[in-house]
């Protein structure tokens, strides 16, 4: 594989990074700092970035700022993808840990590692904070109804599970979510006679969106935030 392309998909930078990176002698081959990008790698070449070792192996787990208009799929014949704004080497075997709606906007986590994703989708795991618009002003008695649980259009006979409310101006909130159903923010609205004018996620299992952000931008998560995916359970 090329130098360049190898370490793209390694270290999760763009392909016009990287060569900024090999111009400012970051990436060495075997302890040499390299500087052409086409350099032909073979397997027993060992390529540091700042000192640390690159390697093929191991999951990747990103965050994107996913703006209005774009799905969260990782393909679709009509519109953008959260997966197309991913510049990133190596897209295949990637998968979003969680969808938003095509108008909702926030936090997307996006990785190739199915037992992370599945464990931040499971109910009752985590919670999911979103910012929420309405149409109409907050009654104040939705806090209780969203912590008792709601019986949604459709599913009347699974309520949802108990969900907090901060009302924090007449037409806005502060929803956390266990459960991640379909269109779940916009139906729990729905059900207590209201509408959700926008939407917008600012964090899942403790991971907050990065506000350095711009809609559209993503980086790789740390290691703290992946840990924070991996924690099970939430306090009773
Ligand atoms: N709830 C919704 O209604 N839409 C989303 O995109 C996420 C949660």
């Amino acid at each position: 594989m090329r130098l360049d392309k190898f370490v793209a998909h390694t270290s999760a930078h763009s392909r016009s990074d990287v060569r900024r990176l090999l111009r400012d002698k970051r990436v060495c081959v075997n302890g040499q700092p390299v500087r052409d990008a086409g350099l032909a790698l073979t397997a027993a070449d060992l390529v540091t970035l700042d000192g640390n070792a690159l390697t093929l192996t191991g999951p990747r787990y990103f965050m994107l700022h996913k703006p209005a208009g774009v799905v969260s799929a990782t393909e679709d014949s009509e519109h953008r993808t959260v997966l197309d704004l991913l510049q990133t080497e190596g897209r295949e075997g990637l998968h979003v840990a969680g969808r938003l709606d095509i108008d909702t906007t926030g936090l997307v986590l996006i990785t190739d590692d199915g037992q992370w994703s599945h464990r931040i989708k499971a109910p009752g795991r985590h919670e999911k904070r979103y910012r929420v618009q309405t149409a109409r002003p907050i009654e104040a008695d939705a806090v209780t109804r969203f912590a008792a649980g709601l019986s949604l259009r459709g599913e009347e006979d699974t309520p949802t599970r108990p969900a907090r409310l901060e009302i924090t101006g007449a037409c806005e909130a502060l929803v956390w979510l266990q459960e991640g159903r379909y269109h779940q923010v916009k139906r729990m609205f729905a059900a207590i006679g209201n509408h959700v004018d926008a939407l917008h996620r600012e964090a899942v299992a403790g991971i907050e969106l990065d506000p350095a952000l711009a809609p559209g931008a993503w980086r790789a998560l740390t290691a703290e935030e992946i840990a924070s995916g991996q924690l099970t359970d939430l306090p009773q």
